[in-house]
């Protein structure tokens, strides 16, 4: 009878450790798999401007668990290239699935949605068809914004299970830089206003809307800002965006997260019936802050607030949040029904003028690590978006994205109770 009890007792413990150093093994990144990558060179002289979509770029392939994607400028020698000689306007990866022995695509574009040779896998939402798509995507914050999703979770991709038969899974990058040496006015570059790239017609060759200042419409591929008096344009420049991929070979033990992005400029209307579904919304992606000087709303302490509400298909624990904003950026919020806040992030300024801590450039989002299961949407919760923005002077082309991953279930408990404190610590240190 002792005997017995020992035997199961041994076996009980024996499960427990494996299982333990399973995680502990994860949690000290011994099986974490790491690689850096450079994007195609491209080159830039002063006031130019870089939009490319380059398709099946380096990245890690299988079936894996993507845990980070962290990217920045870099010129020839692999040194950090600051904000303020080369704007890094966003970075965006997008998944997509390409049929076998078919050749990459030849346009400088994003991808449509279906096109028979490629097949674009858009997030779980909530903008329409491709907009907002990507799996990553940051600005000038990349240098300083946490990426990383804590264990247990992962991102899933390459499951031979979802590539449809006779396709593989291929990845995106676009970059959008703007090199601002020798220009005549740093910010109204980057906000790609319309005056200084002299600017008539957007890139499709479709004439702007009369009131539209600034924004992507007037700083596409080949565009050229305005350069200070006596300035050449002629100093160009190889650079690369280089990023680091970090993951997980798949296994039984990762929990997989979705995720969404959510757009302040967004249109979306509660319909009768509504499901809250892609084809309802128009993201615009960008919008205009108006100085309060201007619009005579300075005695609002010159905050622009932005709302919008939107509807989250469907529910989950909130595992990881973070906001989009450009200069001028004060902050943005995610609530929840009744006021509650899911995620706020905040922008942090450079102070100096090395790279990662460029004074005047937003060089940082802060990110939310919610414990998991403390933070959770329902099926079909209506969500308010809030973007700020300093409008003590007014910008254009700016934005107000929110990008956060939800686990449908919670992670074994024989995993989770027994490490929660040391996956906070890890938590804490990415
Ligand atoms: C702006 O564009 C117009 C027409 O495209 C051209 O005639 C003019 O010289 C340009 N101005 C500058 C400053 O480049
Ligand atoms: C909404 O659903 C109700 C009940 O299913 C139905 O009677 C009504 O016609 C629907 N309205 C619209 C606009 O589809
Ligand atoms: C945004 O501004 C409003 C006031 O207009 C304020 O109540 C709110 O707390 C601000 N949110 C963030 C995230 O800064």
């Amino acid at each position: 009878m002792l005997h017995c009890f020992r035997v199961t007792l041994a076996i009980l413990l024996l499960a427990v450790s494996i299982k333990l150093s399973h995680a502990f093994q994860r949690n000290g990144h011994a099986k974490m798999k790491s690689a850096v990558f450079l994007s195609p060179k491209f080159v830039l002289g002063p006031g130019s401007v870089l939009d490319k979509y380059y398709y099946n770029i380096d990245f890690p392939r299988g079936h894996i668990a993507l845990k980070s994607f962290n990217g920045e400028v870099v010129d020839e020698a692999g040194n950090s290239v600051p904000l303020h000689e080369t704007y890094l306007h966003h970075w965006a990866t997008v998944r997509y699935y390409q049929r076998r022995g078919a050749t990459n695509p030849d346009y400088n574009g994003p991808l449509e949605l279906d096109k028979s040779d490629h097949i674009l896998v858009r997030n779980s939402g909530v903008c329409q068809k491709n907009s907002n798509g990507q799996y990553y995507g940051l600005g000038s914050e990349t240098r300083g914004t946490a990426t990383f999703v804590p264990d247990p979770y992962g991102i899933e991709v390459g499951n031979p299970a979802d590539i449809p038969a006779g396709y593989e899974e291929g990845w995106l990058l676009n970059v959008h830089a703007i090199d601002t040496r020798g220009v005549e006015d740093k910010l109204g570059c980057t906000e790609c206003r319309c005056d200084l790239y002299n600017v008539t017609k957007d890139q499709y060759d479709r004439p702007l809307r009369p009131d539209y200042k600034g924004g992507l419409s007037c700083c596409y591929d080949y565009t050229q800002c305005r350069l200070r008096e006596g300035i050449e344009s002629a100093e160009r420049r190889g650079l690369y965006v280089r990023y680091t991929v970090k993951w997980l070979d798949w296994d039984e033990f990762i929990v997989p997260v979705k995720i969404y992005i959510f757009d302040v400029t967004d249109t979306w209307k509660r319909l009768e019936n509504s499901t809250g579904q892609n084809a309802e919304h128009e993201c615009h992606v960008e919008y205009e802050v108006k100085s309060c000087r201007a619009s005579g709303m300075a005695n609002n302490g010159c905050t622009d607030t932005k709302r919008v509400s939107l509807t989250m298909p469907t529910g989950g624990s909130v595992i990881y949040g973070v906001a989009h904003q450009h200069a001028g950026g004060t902050g943005s919020t995610l609530y929840g029904e009744g006021g509650r806040v899911i995620c706020s992030s905040i922008p942090t300024y450079g102070e100096g003028n090395e790279a990662g801590n460029e004074a005047g450039y937003i060089v940082g989002m802060s990110s939310c690590y919610p414990r998991p299961g403390s933070v959770k949407i329902n099926d079909g919760e209506t969500l308010i978006l809030e973007s700020n923005y300093s409008s003590t002077q007014g910008h254009t082309g700016v934005m107000g994205l929110f990008y956060i991953l939800v686990a449908d279930e919670l992670p074994k408990p024989s995993i989770h109770i027994p490490l929660s404190k040391s996956v906070n610590q890890v938590w804490e240190r990415q």
